[in-house]
């Protein structure tokens, strides 16, 4: 069997408990999960929070856009009812709140931060993400990635000693020359046609490969074969079982 690679658990443990709130961090982190990986925006008074989409109403009983709503707005809304009754009450956490229960915890994960700034851009999210990273002390932990690469253009130029990742899931020519380019230190590929050369030439240049979504054993035992450095997954026990890890 090849290698573990990391087991990074997407939104949390998302298929165990609702994405991106803390029962779902504390679950991949129970799991034994090496990173967790979450998604942020910012309310309308510029706090960075923890949730997926730019609209509340998939994932907990508000409506409308996270811009539009502030904090104190965001904090009385239920992020856990709709995936069960069994979570009704559970927050929608701040990127802080999380960081205070990777404190508690005396966690030494992988933070994977997603800046979900191709919509709305949330000017200055970059700054605020990365004053958190620095008030709790991780930046070693702390792995930021984009689909919006200028967000990451903009870390590097704010700070150039915290780690990026472009996130894509279109087949790219050569994408760690670009990905180097900008300063960042990994690939944050989806399951694409090619991903074998694409974990090889990455790997060669000297950068980590994550590859998301996956759920499957098979697809992740293929990938730890090609050598890939992360598997972003909504069931990091399954997967840390089929390593041996679990
Ligand atoms: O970071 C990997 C993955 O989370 C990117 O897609 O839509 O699940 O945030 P999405
Ligand atoms: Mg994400």
């Amino acid at each position: 069997m090849p290698q573990s690679p990391l087991i990074i658990a997407h939104r949390g443990s998302s298929q165990a408990a609702p994405e991106n709130t803390l029962a779902a961090f504390r679950a991949a982190i129970d799991a034994g999960a090496d990173g967790i990986e979450l998604d942020v925006q910012l309310s309308k008074d510029g706090h960075v929070v923890v949730i997926h989409d730019e609209k509340l109403d998939r994932t907990t009983n508000g409506s409308g856009f996270v811009k539009d709503h502030t904090l104190a707005e965001l904090s009385q809304l239920d992020a856990g009812g709709k995936f069960s009754p069994h979570f009704a009450g559970e927050p929608l956490p701040t990127l802080a709140s999380v960081f205070e229960l990777i404190r508690e915890r005396s966690w030494k994960g992988l933070i994977n931060v997603e800046l979900k700034t191709s919509r709305f851009p949330y000017p200055g999210i970059e700054r605020a993400v990365v004053d958190l990273i620095d008030a709790y002390g991780l930046r070693e932990q702390a792995l930021l990635s984009s689909f919006n690469h200028n967000s990451l253009a903009e870390v590097a130029r704010i700070a150039p000693g915290v780690k990026t990742a472009i996130l894509f899931s279109i087949v790219l020519y050569k994408p760690w020359e670009y990905a180097k380019g900008i300063g960042c230190s990994a690939l944050h590929p989806s399951l694409q046609p090619g991903i074998e050369e694409l974990i090889a030439g990455a790997r060669a240049a000297g950068l980590s490969v994550n590859v998301w979504t996956i759920n499957s054993v098979e697809q992740a035992q293929e990938l730890a074969k090609a050598g890939a450095t992360g598997i972003i997954t909504d069931v990091p026990d399954v997967l840390l079982r089929h390593f041996g890890r679990g």
